[in-house]
Parts: C-alpha cells; structure tokens; sequence
C-alpha cells in the first residue's frame, strides 16, 4: 500500500480484515518493521481515538511517533500564487515539504468548515499533503472520509457477525451540531465493499452524496428500515444538500434499546448520550463500541504495516 487516503487503497479487502485480527491476537510481531521509521501526525481539528490508537499503532510496529497540533503552529496557506500579505505565514508547499524531511509516512486529520461545500469535496488539505508531501499520506479524517474508522468498523463486523451476510442499518440521530458526512460516507463505501446487506435510514433532506449512496437502499422509515437488523450503526450527519445544515432535531431519531431489538450497537465516539443513543444501549452488552474503539488500533497498524512495507 502506497498510502491510505481512502477505502479503495486497500487492494484486498478481506485478507486485510484477515490481517488486522491476526495482528491483535499477536501485535508485537512485527516490532521491528518500523525500527528508524517516524510517523508525523498533524491534527488541524480534535481527536481522542485517533490519535492515540494510530500512535500505539505506530508503537507496535516500532515506529518513533510525533505530533504536531497545527493550530498551534504557522496559519498555513493552501491557495495557489495567493499573495500572502494576510493571516497566513506559510505555504503548504514548504510545510509539507519539510514535514517529509522529519517523516516516513505523514496522517492528517482536517475535518470539513460545512460552509463552502466545493472546497470541501476537493479534499484542499488532505490533497496538498498528498501533493506536496514526498512520504505516505494516511487521512485520520478529512472533510469527506474516515477510511481509518470504517477499517475498524468492518474489523468489528467480521469478528462479531453470525451469519455471512448481516443486515446492517445505518440510522442518522439527532445532534445540536452540524456534523461531517465523513464517518457516514466511508461506512456506507466499506459496507459496499463488503457486499453486506445495508440500509440507510434518516429523515428527509439528510440524503448523503448520491455518489456515495449509489443504490444503497435508504428508508425514511427508521422503525421499518431496523427490522430484523443485524447491526445497527447510529451517526448524526448534517445535510449534504442543505450544506452544512442542521434541519431536524426530531429527539425521535434517537437510538433506544426498544428500537435496537436484538442487534448489536455500534458508533464510531464521541457520543452525546441521551441525545444520539440512550444510556440504557451505550451501557448494555448490545453495545460494542468499546470493540470498535479497541479496533482503531489494529486498523491503523495493519495500515501502517502495508505502508511501511512498501517503503
Ligand atoms: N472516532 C474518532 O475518530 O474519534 P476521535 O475523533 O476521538 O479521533
């Protein structure tokens, strides 16, 4: 693997998920793999999960690790020829340049600003460091996609599935925040991937990028849609055609342990209790967000193994 941008970097999918679980029952076995081999990870926004379980990733693998909170570096600028006369004081030409010197593979996270719906599909932040960057990039999140989440994701589903193909709902929940598609968009690619029997469910106006979707069935319906649901994957998303907008606060959308029935519960974290998903699912056994969060881990470091191995 040259580099992990996006779901579609991963050339065989199944053996990977195969690798990833070989990887937690043994993580240590390719300690030295990464011996002398740094990780830059450059966070422009928040994270908890992601950055540590890429960082024990890296760890596993012997990498050296550092972080750097762009925002508490130079404002950079991304814009070509700008005269930079204004807030920015570096161009990403340099930035990632330089970055390279220090780094063998360089992860990103740069979620979306949800206003200007063109500059954030062309992916402007992660596309520089691709760009200009003369390492691996890796996204730990960028304005459309979370392909690190999605790996983990699928990891969970495999482990915990009891029948080859389970039904799997996407169910979008309230939230007092405009939130990215991001999370909602690569788990709705890995699932077709993986050729698992998905629905999507939210409230009109929340359709997610009909690129995306393609004719992945969506039901307007939640009660129906989580009919014999085998897992059900909870995430508020903003309108993608509203860009950006917050167009329902309908608490009925929230996730209880009446709707879930018998299937098994999953979200990616952070999660506002009692307003996504009530207290009664997140503390049940039906939760298994706690499996996910464990498989951020070995999906980075299967990630960074393939990497590091085509150095
Ligand atoms: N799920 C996830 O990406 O969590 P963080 O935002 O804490 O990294």
């Amino acid at each position: 693997m040259k580099k992990y941008t996006q779901i579609q970097d991963i050339s065989n999918l199944s053996e990977t998920i195969k690798e990833a679980i070989l990887l937690k029952m043994n993580p240590f076995e390719y300690e030295n793999l990464g011996k002398r081999k740094t990780l830059v990870m450059l966070f422009f926004n928040s994270s908890l999960r992601t950055r540590l379980s890429t960082e024990k990733a890296a760890k596993n693998l012997g990498m050296e690790v550092m972080s750097l909170n762009v925002n508490d570096a130079w404002n950079l600028e991304f814009e070509d020829g700008t005269i930079m006369n204004a807030n920015t004081s570096e161009h990403v030409k340099e930035a990632a340049k330089v970055i390279s010197q220090y780094a063998d593979i360089i992860a990103v996270r740069a979620f979306p600003g949800l206003v200007d719906k063109e500059k954030d599909a062309s992916e402007y932040i992660l596309k520089s460091f691709e760009k200009y960057a003369t390492v691996p990039v890796v996204n730990m999140e960028s304005a459309t996609a979370h392909p690190l989440q999605a790996l983990a994701d699928a990891i969970t589903i495999s482990e915990l599935a009891e029948k080859p193909k389970p039904k799997v709902v996407l169910s979008w929940a309230p939230h007092p925040k405009a939130l990215p598609q991001a999370v909602a968009n690569s788990f709705v690619e890995m699932m077709q991937e993986l050729d698992m029997d998905l629905t999507i469910t939210h409230p009109e106006g929340y359709e997610l990028n009909p690129e995306i979707t393609k004719n992945t069935p969506i039901n307007y319906n939640q009660e129906e849609a989580l009919k014999d649901a085998d897992f059900v994957y909870v995430k508020n998303w903003s309108s993608y055609n509203d860009y950006g907008q917050v167009l329902n606060k309908d608490r009925n959308w929230m996730m209880t342990k009446e709707k879930l029935g018998h299937a098994k519960f999953m979200h990616c974290l952070p999660v506002r209790r009692n307003v996504v998903v009530e207290d009664a699912v997140l503390d049940s056994e039906q939760s298994v967000v706690m499996h996910e969060a464990n498989n951020r881990t070995y999906a980075a470091q299967i990630v960074l193994k393939e990497i590091l191995e085509s150095l």
